[in-house]
């Protein structure tokens, strides 16, 4: 029950500037203290710092490549350190081509612990453009691509071992903005998607029955949680909004889910906004939902 804050003060891979003051919003909306009151004992480990946003237009199809490199090597150094101490490091973004650094280095302990790792990919978006894919040429719609392997080096290479992770290891959920070329080689890679209208005819517990099923005992299970996953009433303070994503209710019910399984070790918060929201609310709304994660309940429940 250690688990370490990690701050990625960043918007290197967005579309829009803001993610880079994540890390202070969600600590404004009292993180930490919220942790420990669930017995948890929080090491924040403040900021990483790297380099700052250029703002530059895509060359090669990517935008500030140098840079999200950078930054990716930082996280996945700190990342790694954590799980090699024996704690649980929670990412606070920062965009989400901070995924690519944080899931690199799991997927290393993975190798050096011998477990079996899933990755749950809470979004609305796939991230799995590549840069002759990507309408935008930011690397936050990349990062799922780049851990299987499709990327430039300096992105796919960051963990030691390319492809990072194998796309069977991957459950997506809340998807609903697929660009038309990721679309194709999302079904190609045949990546596990429970996207809204499956969620919308299925419900939320049967997709994540199912997302959940293959965890054992020596499975580690990373969470990345985009914070656009949720619908946009609930979460307005992210760079790319869609529509008709999870409400609170069911956000909440995914969130308990993972908890119950008892096998989360590391977990992204990412994509929040600040220079967008309202209030912090969205802040706020995050760590209500990862009390949950957690382990908050309403009532005392059976151990499962
Ligand atoms: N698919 C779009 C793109 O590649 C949006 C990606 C949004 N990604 C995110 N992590 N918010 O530009
Ligand atoms: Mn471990
Ligand atoms: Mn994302
Ligand atoms: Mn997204």
């Amino acid at each position: 029950n250690k688990v370490t804050l990690i701050g990625a003060p960043t918007d290197i891979g967005a579309g829009a500037r803001g993610a880079s003051m994540g890390p202070e919003a969600l600590r404004v909306a009292n993180i930490g203290p919220i942790l420990e009151g669930h017995g948890l004992e929080v090491k924040d480990r403040g900021n990483l710092s790297g380099p700052a946003n250029p703002w530059l237009p895509p060359t090669d199809g990517y935008r500030h490549l140098p840079e999200v490199a950078a930054w990716n090597r930082l996280v996945h150094d700190a990342v790694y350190e954590e799980l090699s101490d024996g704690r649980m490091p929670i990412l606070l973004g920062g965009d989400h081509c901070l995924g690519l650094g944080s899931i690199s280095a799991v997927a290393r302990h993975c190798r050096d612990t011998g477990k079996k790792l899933r990755v749950l990919w809470l979004d609305a978006h796939a991230d799995f453009n590549t840069s002759a894919l990507t309408p935008s040429g930011n690397i936050h719609g990349m990062p799922v691509a780049c851990l299987c392997g499709f990327g430039p080096r300096e992105l796919i290479e960051i963990g030691g071992q390319v492809p990072a992770i194998s796309p069977k290891w991957v459950r997506q959920i809340g998807i609903r903005s697929v660009d038309p070329g990721e679309k194709r080689f999302v079904h190609e890679q045949g990546l596990e998607v429970f996207d809204m209208r499956y969620i919308d005819e299925m419900g939320m517990r049967h997709a994540m029955e199912l997302a959940l099923a293959t965890l054992d005992a020596n499975t580690h299970l990373h969470v990345s949680f985009d914070v656009d996953f949720l619908d946009p009433e609930i979460a307005p303070g992210v760079g790319t909004t869609v529509p008709g994503g999870p409400t609170y209710r069911e956000a909440q019910l995914c969130m308990e889910m993972i908890a119950d399984t008892g096998r989360m070790g590391s977990l992204d918060v990412v994509e929040l906004n600040p220079a967008l929201d309202v209030r912090n609310k969205t802040a706020q709304v995050a760590v209500d939902l990862i009390e949950s994660l957690f382990g908050k309940s309403t009532l005392m429940r059976p151990k499962v």
